[in-house]
C-alpha cells in the first residue's frame, strides 16, 4: 500500500510541475530591450495635443497621481477585493518611471497588460478597456506621457496575499476575460455613435465602475452598466436597470458630462465628479459621442416620465407618521434649498429627481449628506453644504428612512446603521461645520462649504 501511495504522490507532482510549466510557458512575455529615454523634442507638439486630451478621457492622473506626488508619479493605492495594488510611476523617468520603454512596449502594456520586462500587470490598470484603444491613440499617448516632467519616485509594494501576488496567475485571468477588438460598431448607427462606443468601451472605461464584477474581479458579461463599486460610492445602473426618476437622453447625458450638473438629475459627485472634471478639456464633439452611445444603452422610451411628474407624485404628501423625526430634520435643514427653487449655486434640485435616493443602494446619499457637494473648479456649480459634524447617526437613519419613503420607492432600506458608520470612516472631506446657508447669498458666488 505505501507503495502504492508514492506512486500516486509522484503523479500528483508530476501533474503539477507539468501545470506549472504549462501556466508558465503560456503566460511568459518576452522583455522589449530598453531605449535612452527619447528627448521631449522629438515629438510633434500636435500629437502631444492630441495625447492631452486621451490622457484626460482615460483618467490616467486619477490614478496615476496622488496629492502631494508629482504629476503621474504614481503610487495610489487602488483597493481591490484581493488586497492593494499601487499605480505605477508612469513619468519619463529612465529608472522608477517609464522613460526607457519604446513605443512598442508602451503599446504592449496598453493592449495586453504586460510591462516593459514581460511581467503581467493587475486589471486594477483598466487594459481590458485600453486594449480596445486604436495604435494611433496610444502614440499620441505615449508622446504626451514622454514629454511630461521625469519624477524619480517608486510606488509602495502591493499588497495582495498569496496567491493573487504571483503575476503569471494573471496570465489566466486574461485568457479568461481579456477579449481585444470588440467594440460594436454598428452599420446602422450613426458616425457619432460609432466614435461615443469606441471612447466609451475603450478608453474612458465607464463600465470599470458602472458594471459589476464576479469572484476573479472581471466584468460581468451579461451585466454591462448594470451598477458598480468604486470607492465606498455606488456606480449607478446605466442600461435599462437604471433607477434614475426621469430617463436620461443625449441632451442630459451630455449637460452632466460636459458640466457636472442638470436640472433633471442633478450633479456628479465622488469618483463621477472626477471623471466629468477631467472630461472639461475634452473635445466637445467627443463628450457629444458618449452621450449619444450612452442614451441608446440607457433606458427603454416607455419608462420616461418627465420631470414634473415626478415631482408632483412625490409631494402627494407621502410623510408617513412613524417618519416624524426624519420629517422634522428635513424641514429643518433640507427644504429650504431642495424645494424653494432657488437659483444656482444654492438651490438643490427636488429631491424626487435624485437617483441617490431611488436607488437600493444608499451608500451615495449618505456620502453626500456628510460630505456635501463642492463646486467644480472654473464652473458654476451648485454647492451643499456637509452634515457630518450637526447630524448624529440616531438622526442621520431617521433622515434616511423619510427621505426614503416620501421621495423614493420601496422597499425601505435596511441596515443603515452600517451604512452611516462605514460612510463616516471612510469620509475624506474635512468635518469643519457646515456654514449657515442663510448667511451665503443667492448669487453666483462661489467657493467652499
Ligand atoms: C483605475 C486606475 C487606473 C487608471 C484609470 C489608469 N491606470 Fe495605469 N495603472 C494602474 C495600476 C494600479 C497600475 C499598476 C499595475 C500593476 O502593478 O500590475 C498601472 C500601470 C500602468 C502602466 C505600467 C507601468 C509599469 O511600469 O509597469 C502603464 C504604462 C499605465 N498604467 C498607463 C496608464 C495610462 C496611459 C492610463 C490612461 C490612459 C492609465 N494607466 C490609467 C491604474 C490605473
Ligand atoms: C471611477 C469610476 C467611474 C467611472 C470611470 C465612470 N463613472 Fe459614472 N459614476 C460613478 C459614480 C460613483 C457615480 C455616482 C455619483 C453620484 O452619486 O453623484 C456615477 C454616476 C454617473 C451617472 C449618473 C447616473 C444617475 O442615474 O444619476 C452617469 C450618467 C454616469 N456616471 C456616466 C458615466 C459615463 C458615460 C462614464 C464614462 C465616460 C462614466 N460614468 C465613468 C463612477 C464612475
Ligand atoms: C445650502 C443649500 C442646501 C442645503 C441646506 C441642502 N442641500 Fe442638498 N443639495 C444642494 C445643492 C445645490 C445640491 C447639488 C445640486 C443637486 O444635485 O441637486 C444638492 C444635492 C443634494 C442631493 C443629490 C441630488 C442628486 O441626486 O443629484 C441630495 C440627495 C441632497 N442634496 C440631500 C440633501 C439633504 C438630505 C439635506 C438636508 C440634510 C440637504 N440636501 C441640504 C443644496 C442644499
Amino acid at each position: 500500500m505505501a507503495g502504492q501511495s508514492r506512486i500516486v504522490a509522484s503523479v500528483v507532482v508530476l501533474a503539477l510541475v507539468v501545470g506549472a510549466a504549462a501556466s508558465f510557458a503560456a503566460s511568459w512575455r518576452p522583455s522589449i530591450a530598453a531605449i535612452a529615454p527619447p528627448r521631449p523634442d522629438t515629438f510633434d507638439p500636435a500629437i502631444v495635443k492630441q495625447g492631452r486630451d486621451l490622457a484626460a478621457i482615460g483618467n490616467c492622473n486619477s490614478c496615476h497621481t496622488v496629492r502631494g506626488g508629482g504629476n503621474y508619479a504614481g503610487g495610489l493605492p487602488v483597493p481591490t477585493p484581493f488586497g492593494t495594488v499601487f499605480s505605477s510611476n508612469i513619468t519619463p523617468d529612465g529608472e522608477t518611471g517609464i522613460g526607457r520603454w519604446s513605443e512598442e512596449a508602451f503599446v504592449r502594456a496598453m493592449r495586453s497588460g504586460v510591462d516593459r520586462d514581460g511581467r503581467h500587470l493587475y486589471p486594477t490598470f483598466p487594459y481590458d478597456h485600453f486594449t480596445n484603444v486604436s495604435e494611433a491613440d496610444d502614440r499620441a499617448l505615449y508622446a504626451f506621457l514622454m514629454t511630461r516632467e521625469p519624477v524619480h519616485a517608486s510606488p509602495p509594494k502591493n499588497e495582495l496575499s498569496f496567491p493573487f501576488n504571483y503575476r503569471p496567475l494573471i496570465a489566466g485571468w486574461k485568457l479568461l476575460y481579456l477579449r481585444s477588438a470588440d467594440v460594436r460598431s454598428d452599420a446602422t448607427k450613426s458616425a457619432e455613435w460609432d466614435r461615443g462606443a469606441y471612447l466609451v468601451e475603450g478608453l474612458a472605461h465607464c463600465g470599470s465602475c458602472h458594471t459589476p464584477r464576479n469572484a476573479l474581479g472581471a466584468e460581468r458579461a451579461n451585466a454591462q452598466f448594470a451598477g458598480g463599486e468604486v470607492d465606498n460610492w455606488h456606480a449607478y445602473a446605466l442600461n435599462d436597470a437604471s433607477h434614475a426618476p426621469v430617463r436620461w437622453d443625449v441632451d442630459a447625458l451630455y449637460a452632466y458630462l460636459r458640466h457636472g450638473w442638470h436640472s433633471d438629475h442633478g450633479t456628479a459627485r465622488g469618483p463621477m465628479a472626477e471623471v466629468v472634471s477631467n472630461l472639461a478639456s475634452v473635445a466637445d464633439s467627443d463628450v457629444r459621442a458618449i452621450a449619444v452611445y450612452m442614451a441608446d444603452i440607457s433606458a427603454a422610451p416607455e419608462r420616461a416620465r418627465p420631470a414634473d411628474t415626478v415631482v408632483a407624485q412625490s409631494s402627494q404628501g407621502d410623510a408617513p407618521q412613524a417618519h416624524t423625526a426624519g420629517a422634522a430634520i428635513y424641514v429643518a435643514a433640507c427644504a429650504s434649498c431642495h424645494e424653494s427653487k432657488r437659483p444656482l449655486p444654492y438651490g438643490g434640485v427636488n429631491l424626487a429627481l435624485s437617483t441617490a435616493i431611488a436607488s437600493p443602494d444608499p451608500r451615495n446619499l449618505v456620502n453626500i449628506v456628510l460630505s456635501g457637494v463642492g463646486a467644480v473648479e472654473g464652473e458654476r456649480s451648485p454647492i451643499m453644504p456637509g452634515f457630518a459634524a450637526s447630524i448624529d447617526d440616531a438622526q442621520m437613519v431617521a433622515l434616511l428612512n423619510y427621505l426614503r419613503a416620501r421621495f423614493g420607492k420601496p422597499p425601505a432600506w435596511t441596515d443603515l446603521e452600517q451604512t452611516v458608520r462605514d460612510a463616516r470612516a471612510t469620509q475624506t472631506v474635512s468635518l469643519a461645520a457646515p456654514p449657515d446657508p442663510r448667511d451665503s447669498p443667492d448669487s453666483n458666488q462661489r467657493g467652499k462649504p
